[in-house]
């Protein structure tokens, strides 16, 4: 990123990310339907590593979770909160992310993840769309060079959901991954497809031992 873009990242006084994880800290103390977050987990200082160990197998649910997803189960079943409020969503995702600044991202490996991670694989590899590119033939092969007037970056996951100055707002990584596919003129995988999923398991081990940041921000 430019300099000028990394220094406001680093400044938690202008930078926007940081309306969104103080909102997400606010949110996890409060109680205003159901027991809180804290009342469960305790101090979301605490949360060291959740943020850094999703994707994860999830038991219950048989398929892996994000920690979005995650945050979604607790929010509507334990909390009894209505699905529908993406920026509270957002926000407390923002925040357990926050709480991981630095934390190394620690791949689960449970045997289920697996396939996921495979599927992943064979998905960053293929060409797809108009342009006929594979994830692979930008992120890997071709990082640091430009493309038009951006630099091409490696394409971590080291900060999703985070504030993108194009977007005006904070997301979260499939509507990145959702502009990098309609960039090479492809059609978006359904919005609930498995293809996702897999993507983020594969691209979770290829980013193993980057540190998270907190409150990330991207042009
Ligand atoms: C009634 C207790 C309870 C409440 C309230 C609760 N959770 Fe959870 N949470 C759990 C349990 C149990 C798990 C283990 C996974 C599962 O069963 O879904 C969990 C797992 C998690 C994890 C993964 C933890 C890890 O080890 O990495 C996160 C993150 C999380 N919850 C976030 C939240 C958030 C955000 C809220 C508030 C919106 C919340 N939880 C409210 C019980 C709770
Ligand atoms: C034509 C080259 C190209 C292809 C193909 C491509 N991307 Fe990207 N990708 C980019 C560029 C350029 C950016 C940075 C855009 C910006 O910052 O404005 C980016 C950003 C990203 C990021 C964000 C990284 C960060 O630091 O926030 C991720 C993750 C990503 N891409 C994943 C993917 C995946 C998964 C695929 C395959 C489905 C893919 N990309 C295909 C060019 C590409």
């Amino acid at each position: 990123m430019s300099p000028a873009l990394q220094r406001l990242q680093r400044d938690t006084g202008l930078n926007p990310a940081w309306l969104w994880v103080e909102q997400g800290r606010e949110l996890w103390q409060g109680a205003s339907a159901g027991p809180s977050c804290a009342s469960c987990h305790g101090p979301i200082e605490g949360m060291r590593r959740a943020a850094a160990t999703h994707p994860r197998w999830h038991v219950g649910l048989g398929r892996p979770v994000t920690l979005m997803d995650q945050v979604r189960v607790c929010s509507t079943k334990r909390q009894g909160t209505t699905d529908g409020d993406v920026q509270r969503i957002l926000s407390l995702t923002a925040a357990l992310v926050a709480a991981a600044d630095g934390v190394r991202i620690e791949p689960d490996p449970h045997p289920s993840m697996q396939p996921w991670a495979t599927q992943g694989q064979a998905l960053w590899h293929q060409r797809m769309g108009q342009l006929n590119l594979s994830c692979a033939q930008c992120h890997d092969q071709r990082a640091g060079q430009r493309l038009g007037g951006t630099r091409i970056p490696q394409g971590h996951d080291t900060g999703y959901p985070l504030y993108r100055m194009e977007w005006q707002t904070l997301g979260p990584l499939q509507r990145r991954l959702r502009g990098c596919m309609t960039g090479i003129r492809a059609e978006p995988f359904a919005p609930d497809a498995d293809e996702w999923m897999a993507l983020m398991v594969y691209m979770q081990r290829r980013s193993a031992g980057l540190p998270l940041e907190a409150g990330a921000v991207r042009p």
